[in-house]
């Protein structure tokens, strides 16, 4: 098991490279394809990742993809499974293993579903040739939130859920997601991260998790999208490096962002700032981002054949300048 693991880890920790979270579930699918008009349908979704997934030479710059239980199980235009489109390139596929979020107690935060039966849906992803997982938790800030119950409990959760991926040969990513919507400063994020993640691990600790075979997904430390005076590119960079100095493990071998609801530019320049901030990091920083990746090829796309390239294009050119964050050779020039 951990000679696959490390396998998996040395294969998804590339320098210049970064993670496509294409796992949106059929509810989130189904809001992104009606931003552009288009009806969601299995038909659609499957057109919809094949815009990604055949993009050419994706392989510069993506080295892993979340994929979508329903994906797994789809074929490129060209009758070739997505799992194998992407191993033939090199690329690694995962797999998105929670089933979204419920009630949490009769409050209004909410909690991750999905350990029920995890190790059966486990042996059937393994089977489809996926080698990495992922499991997000969402905390709100507001004034009463995140509570310390659902950080406790999640924080539990993340760890059984890593490790019984682990045990099945599957590096888990662990995704704890402070969300951006609402008013809050830079500094409430700032402390609502640092004691999500400093209870998560606590907990990988607890359940023994191996974390140099483990991946954090973290959200950055950033204000609020309704915040007043929101924090520019150097505070959020600043902040964010060190808030997960203050809680992450330096044997964890990488932290890849989700972009949460940022613009793609702000996405691509909080990370490439953290790579010039001139301060040693102790892990490799890089993306695993959805809709800062996708967006512009959503919009380019529009579910029209005629419109794939461009799609492609769009697509291909936040890859390519997040791959160049990753390294700190981002420039604002180059968007255009
Ligand atoms: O779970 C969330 C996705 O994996 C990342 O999505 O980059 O659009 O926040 P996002």
């Amino acid at each position: 098991m951990g000679e696959e693991l490390k396998k998996t880890i040395k294969d998804m920790v590339v320098v210049g490279k970064g993670i496509l979270a294409a796992d949106e579930s059929v509810g989130t699918a189904t809001k992104r394809l009606a931003s552009i008009g288009v009806e969601s349908t299995e038909e659609t979704r499957r057109q919809y990742r094949n815009v990604m997934l055949t993009a050419p030479e994706i392989e510069k710059y993506i080295c892993g993809v979340i994929l979508f239980e329903e994906t797994l199980h789809q074929k490129s235009n060209n009758s070739i499974l997505f799992p194998e489109v992407l191993r033939k390139k090199g690329i690694v596929p995962g797999i998105k293993v929670d089933q979204g979020l419920a009630d949490f107690n009769g409050s209004a935060e909410q909690y991750t579903k999905g350990l029920e039966g995890l190790r059966n849906r486990l042996e059937e992803y393994k089977k489809a040739g996926t080698r990495f997982t992922k499991w997000r938790a969402v905390y709100s800030v507001s004034e009463n939130t995140p509570s310390e119950k659902l950080i406790a409990r999640n924080a539990a959760d993340l760890a059984k859920y890593a490790k019984i991926c682990q045990e099945h040969g599957l590096v888990p990513i662990v995704e704890p997601e402070v969300l951006i919507d609402g008013t809050h400063s830079i500094d409430e994020c700032y402390k609502a991260t640092e004691k999500v993640l400093k209870a998560v691990f606590d907990s990988l600790k607890k359940e023994n998790v191996m974390l140099e075979l483990s991946i954090l997904k973290p959200s950055m430390v950033i204000s609020g999208k309704e915040a007043q005076n929101r924090a520019g590119v150097d505070e959020v960079a600043g902040k964010t490096v060190k808030c997960l100095k203050a809680t992450v493990p330096a044997g964890l071998p990488s932290i890849n962002f989700l972009s949460g609801g940022q613009t793609p530019q702000e996405a691509t320049a909080h990370l490439n700032r953290m790579h010039t901030l001139g301060e040693k990091l102790p892990w490799y920083i890089s993306f695993s981002y959805a809709r800062a990746l996708q967006d512009p090829a959503l919009k380019a796309w529009k579910g029209r054949e005629e419109n794939v390239p461009a799609a492609q294009k769009a697509f291909l050119k936040r890859a390519r300048l997040n791959s160049l964050a990753t390294m700190g050779k981002y420039a604002e020039e180059m968007e255009n």
